[in-house]
């Protein structure tokens, strides 16, 4: 029987229709207005029609019961409608179909209630506000009986929500398509109402609304730029330790304030950062023995110039004591912070990052900013001294010490031509 849905894919969400069917996990990263929750409620009505299992379940969650109805159940009956013999339910905001399929709109704010079931398939929207234990606890057993699949939907909502979590997660996994579509690529919505989008809401908040920014809500952050090259060229990924080669370690060091040690790999001239690692309180022998902990066969250790002070207990410099440890460091020019950043700058499209194991390291890249002064309308020149300041100035260390690999010309000429005469 054929059956005619008042809906004709626009060419992104035809392209979604035909991915997401090979893959069994998904985070779709999508500007407002994109049409995801359309696309979505789609996607499920033809997969619960085409599903030839027995009483095939669905779920559509969003954050609260509420917004599920008021975001999807009036585009769900206009586009079930259609399939003849299909019920709806309003109170459960249910609708099943003859094949005995159905699909469930539910609320991510009682939970609880969904333990026990079975799905062969659901789609998270506005996935930022939904509680982890919800993935974790509930729907991961809910889909492991059919295999079903979980597509995690959304725009970011700052860097502190499982949806970010799982963007790091779908980066490096190769079980899952991640998709991203920014307004200002997709072209969906007319650049009158985006002029106006951004006049309303200031670049902040609309950089993460419509341009899928996760640092949308840090203004004067200083690396953004540059993380977005990385990640539009997939080098926010999946970069094993590769036992070939010798691991590098930079370190920024602190008694009250974190020790940030950034692990990486120096590969044909490009950098894999491999590991990271960050405590607070400790004395060296602590972060020595993390060290000596990791599976890995060290190549250089870089810290920065206050390593030459002096422990006031021991009357050692810090270099010292790690010496006493096993780690010989070498020291890196004390530079301007300025150009401690440039160098950052200069040195990241370079670098491979592995989310899996760096995720701090990358949150305080993002994060890491300067501060916006309202009254004067400029930004102050030196960062802001936060949680974020102990990596960016490991990778400060890192940028400024890296030793870029000496090539050696194998044809180079051995002995001079001595039959030159000048007269
Ligand atoms: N393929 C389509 N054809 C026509 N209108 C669409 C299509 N997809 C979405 N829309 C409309 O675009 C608007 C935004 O869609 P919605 O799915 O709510 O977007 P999002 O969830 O990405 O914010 C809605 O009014 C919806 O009806
Ligand atoms: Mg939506």
């Amino acid at each position: 029987m054929k059956i005619t849905i008042p809906y004709k894919p626009r060419v992104q969400q035809n392209f979604l229709h035909q991915t997401l069917r090979k893959h069994r996990y998904a985070l779709l990263l999508c500007h407002r207005r994109f049409g995801k929750t359309t696309m979505c409620l789609n996607h499920i009505i033809r997969e619960a029609l085409l599903n030839k299992n027995h009483n095939p379940r669905y779920a559509y969650i969003a954050p609260t019961y509420k917004q599920a109805k008021s975001i999807a159940w009036d585009f769900l009956k206009h586009y079930a409608s259609k399939v003849p013999g299909v019920k709806f339910n309003e109170t459960e905001l249910r609708c099943d179909f003859p094949n005995k399929s159905r699909i469930t709109l539910l609320g991510a704010e009682n939970f609880e209630n969904l333990r026990g079931n079975y799905y062969d398939g659901c789609v998270i929207d506005e996935t930022s506000l939904i509680p982890a234990s919800l993935i974790e606890e509930v729907l991961t057993p809910a889909l492991s009986d059919r295999k079903g699949f979980m597509y995690l939907v959304g725009t970011p909502q700052g860097m502190n929500n499982i949806f970010y979590e799982y963007y790091l997660k779908a980066q490096g996994d190769k079980n899952w398509l991640l998709y991203t579509a920014k307004a200002s690529e997709t072209k969906i919505v007319d650049q009158e109402e985006l002029d106006q989008a951004l006049s309303l809401m200031g670049s902040a908040k609309y950089n993460q609304e419509f341009e899928c920014s996760w640092i949308g809500n840090v203004p004067g952050s200083i690396y953004n730029d540059e993380l977005e090259v990385l990640e539009d060229n997939k080098r926010l990924t999946s970069v094993p330790f590769d036992p070939a080669y010798p691991v590098h370690t930079s370190f920024d060091i602190g008694y009250n304030d974190d020790t940030a040690i950034i692990f990486f790999q120096d590969i044909r001239s490009q950098i894999h950062i491999i590991d990271c690692f960050a405590d607070h309180n400790q004395p060296f022998p602590y972060y020595a023995e993390i060290l000596k902990q990791k599976p890995y066969s060290y190549g250089y250790h870089l810290a920065p110039h206050d390593i030459e002070v002096s422990e006031y207990s021991s009357g050692k410099t810090r270099r010292e004591v790690a010496y006493q440890h096993g780690i010989k460091f070498r020291v890196v020019p004390k530079t301007l912070l300025d150009d401690g950043i440039h160098a950052v700058k200069m040195i990241l499209p370079r670098c491979k990052i592995n989310v899996d194991t760096c995720k701090p390291l990358v949150d305080a890249l993002r994060h890491y900013h300067r501060k916006y002064i309202e009254k004067d309308r400029i930004f102050k020149t030196k960062p802001v001294h936060d949680w974020s300041s102990h990596f960016c100035d490991s990778m400060r260390v890192l940028a400024t010490g890296f030793e870029e690999p000496k090539y050696q010309n194998a044809n180079r000429q051995r002995t001079a031509i001595s039959e030159y005469k000048i007269i």
